[in-house]
Order: structure tokens, then C-alpha cells, then sequence
């Protein structure tokens, strides 16, 4: 399946939101519950101070990524994909080259889990994540940056 990258602009920020709501509504829900006035709020909030990238195949938006670089770390605020593309390689694969990203500048990569999301945190220990702490609800896992895995 041959995806790109590219920078989200203001015109996707519909798209995002809805995604957001489709692909994570039910993980919320069963972590905090839904608020929609909170969700939209904190969406705005983040998608103002992160990089965020639309995951495209073929000129159509089927996800998107939404990254925090730091000088010490990578990490993955965000991964969501349709869900008629889920399940196809994509995840890993946008996530795989994110770790190529941290080995290239010497960075590991970080991310945050919650328990009702069970099959993400499996995608990520199968490329290398770890589990460094719990701050509930929260799952802290990072992936080191060396290539030997
Ligand atoms: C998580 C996600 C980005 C993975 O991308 P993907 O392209 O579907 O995954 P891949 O096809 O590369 O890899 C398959 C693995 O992804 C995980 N996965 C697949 N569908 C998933 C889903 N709906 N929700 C969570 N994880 C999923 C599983 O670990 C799966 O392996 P398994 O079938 O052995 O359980 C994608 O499924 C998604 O957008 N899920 C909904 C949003 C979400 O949960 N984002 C992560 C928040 S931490």
C-alpha cells in the first residue's frame, strides 16, 4: 500500500476532528467518558502545538499523525486511520518510519497507551515499544533509538 506524509493545513482540520471522533470515541468513552465540548476544545489545543501530518494514499486522506519533536525525544501524539484502512500495514508502517526518524537524529521514540486500547500497545511492543511507567490511565511507552530490533 504506497502512503505519504504530508503537513496538514487548516482545510483538514474537519477531517481530523472527524476522524478523531470515529476512530477514538469508544476508547474515550470507555476511559473518561465523551465530552464534545472538551473533545473539540482539546483538539484545537493540540493541533495548534503539534506537527501534524495527513497520512494520504493516492491524493486521498485515509489518516493522520500528529507529532511532538522535542531535542531529547519523538513523540507520537497521535495515530489514527480510517477504519476501512485500518488493519492493512499502514499503522506499522507510519510508525516504523517514525522510528527511523529517531535513529537518524539519535532519539527514541515515545508514546502514550491507554488500557482500553489493547491491540495499539500490541502493534507498538511488536515494533520495539516499551512500557517505561503508568500514570493511570496512562501507559508511558518509548522505543529506544538503536536498529537492532
Ligand atoms: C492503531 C492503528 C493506527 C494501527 O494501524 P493499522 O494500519 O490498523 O495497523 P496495522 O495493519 O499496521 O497492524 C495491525 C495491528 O494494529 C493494531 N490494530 C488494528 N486495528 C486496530 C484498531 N482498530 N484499534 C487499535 N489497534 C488496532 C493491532 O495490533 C493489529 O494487529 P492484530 O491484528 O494482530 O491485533 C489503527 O488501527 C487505528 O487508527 N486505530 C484506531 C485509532 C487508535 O486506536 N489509534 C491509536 C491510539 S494510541
Amino acid at each position: 500500500m504506497e502512503w505519504r506524509l504530508r503537513s496538514a493545513s487548516e482545510s483538514d482540520r474537519e477531517f481530523l476532528y472527524a476522524l478523531h471522533c470515529t476512530t477514538m470515541r469508544e476508547v474515550i468513552d470507555n476511559t473518561w467518558g465523551w465530552d464534545d465540548v472538551w473533545q473539540r476544545g482539546d483538539f484545537n489545543r493540540r493541533f495548534g502545538m503539534c506537527a501534524v501530518s495527513i497520512i494520504d494514499i493516492h491524493g486521498r486522506a485515509v489518516g493522520g499523525l500528529w507529532l511532538e519533536a522535542t531535542p531529547n525525544y519523538l513523540h507520537i501524539v497521535e495515530l489514527q486511520l480510517v477504519p476501512e484502512m485500518q488493519g492493512k500495514g499502514i499503522g506499522n508502517a507510519v510508525v516504523q518510519h517514525v522510528i527511523q526518524q529517531g535513529i537518524d537524529r539519535g532519539l527514541p521514540v515515545t508514546l502514550l497507551v491507554v488500557p482500553a486500547n489493547p491491540r495499539a500497545q500490541r502493534l507498538y511492543e511488536r515494533l520495539g515499544f516499551e512500557v517505561t511507567g503508568v500514570e493511570a490511565p496512562f501507559i508511558h511507552m518509548r522505543r529506544a533509538a538503536h536498529s537492532d530490533r
